[in-house]
């Protein structure tokens, strides 16, 4: 049995996922050789650590009772400086124009030599190539399909199982709540903000909902897939981006009684980064509905091959978390 102690630093929707999500597959991967104990837990105001296991199931129930996860008093940060463990799981709010206290507690975790899997948009977007070359200088694995898509796999689709093809053009849904608010703005003909509380209430936006419905939150996630998939050294300011928030009920009753649907559509190629909502006729494959993504991956060899999976949800994005977690930790 191979042990790794590991640290959840931010427990919103995603780290809570991501502690529901190891305690119950807890079993499933003592079946394949892995012991993931979390041994640090911080959240923005209070942190508990045990270096023999934190309790999963009393800090998620305290979380929800008291509003905090314990009562140390030691930032994320610290924690990644001063306690030993391997890996750091990165789930603190996302901070798109900075990278926020992500992109410090992703750099310190690199300077100590531990790795990292996040969710977290925002410093992949800003400083992704700072990143990388700090987590191959200390020799830390790095990890983020969580930030593209929630659980539809698409990073590691292209890096590995595609791998040997060349990528010419991603296209796609990137973010389930605008998708959530066009689909049920068209089937109850009623108002964007009735809708965008609906998915704030579900757990689909992000802290700041201004980001997903102004395109920003696609924006980031097509700047990662540049970088990552296209070897680019894109930042948010080679994006151009229209978001949904003109669309009327009538724009969209409009477009279907011609049969079509109006999506926010993402897409990154070589020559342009673009999110604008775009018509897409009803049965095609990029129109999918509620708080489904859809990524069309166009490839030399292999065609187009086209994935759709959840794109936004607590344990939907804690299950890209767990799949990083053994891939890194598996062989
Ligand atoms: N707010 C994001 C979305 C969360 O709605 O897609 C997942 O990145």
């Amino acid at each position: 049995m191979r042990t790794v102690r590991l640290s959840i630093i931010g427990f919103g929707a995603v780290g809570q996922g991501v502690a529901k999500v190891l305690l119950a597959k807890k079993d499933q991967l003592e079946d394949i050789g892995l012991d993931l104990r979390v041994v640090a837990i911080a959240d923005s105001r209070t942190a508990v650590i045990d270096t023999d296991g934190v309790d999963l199931g009393a800090v998620i129930s305290r979380k929800k009772t008291e509003k905090t996860v314990g009562s140390q008093d030691m930032t994320g940060l610290e924690i990644i400086e001063k306690i030993d463990h391997e890996l750091v799981v990165e789930t603190t709010p996302t901070n798109i124009v900075t990278g926020g206290a992500g992109l410090e507690n992703m750099f310190m975790a690199f300077r100590k030599g531990r790795d990292v899997v996040t969710s977290n948009k925002g410093p992949l977007a800003v400083k992704y190539k700072e990143l990388m070359e700090a987590s191959k200088l200390s020799g830390s694995k790095f990890r983020f399909e969580a930030t593209v898509g929630g659980a539809m796999p698409v990073l590691n689709l292209t890096k590995d199982s595609l791998a040997g093809n060349r990528i010419t053009d991603v296209e796609g849904i990137f973010n389930g709540t605008c998708n959530y608010i066009l689909t049920r703005m068209t089937e109850e003909h009623a108002p964007y903000e009735q809708m965008l509380a609906e998915a704030q209430e579900l757990g689909y936006a992000e802290t700041d909902p201004t980001y997903d419905v102004e395109g920003i939150d696609t924006a980031c996630k097509l700047v990662i897939l540049a970088n990552c998939v296209f070897g680019m050294n894109a930042t948010y300011e080679d994006v151009t981006v229209t978001g949904i928030t003109k669309i009327t009920p009538e724009a969209l009753l409009l477009a279907h009684n011609d049969g079509y649907v109006i999506k926010l559509i993402g897409e990154v190629n070589d020559s342009r980064i673009n999110v604008a909502p775009k018509l897409v006729p009803i049965g095609h494959p990029l129109a999918v509905a509620g708080s489904l993504n859809v990524a069309s991956v166009q490839t030399d060899l292999s065609g187009p091959i086209t994935v759709t999976g959840r794109g936004a949800g607590s344990i939907e994005t804690a299950s890209a978390i767990l799949s990083d977690l053994i891939s890194i930790y598996r062989n």
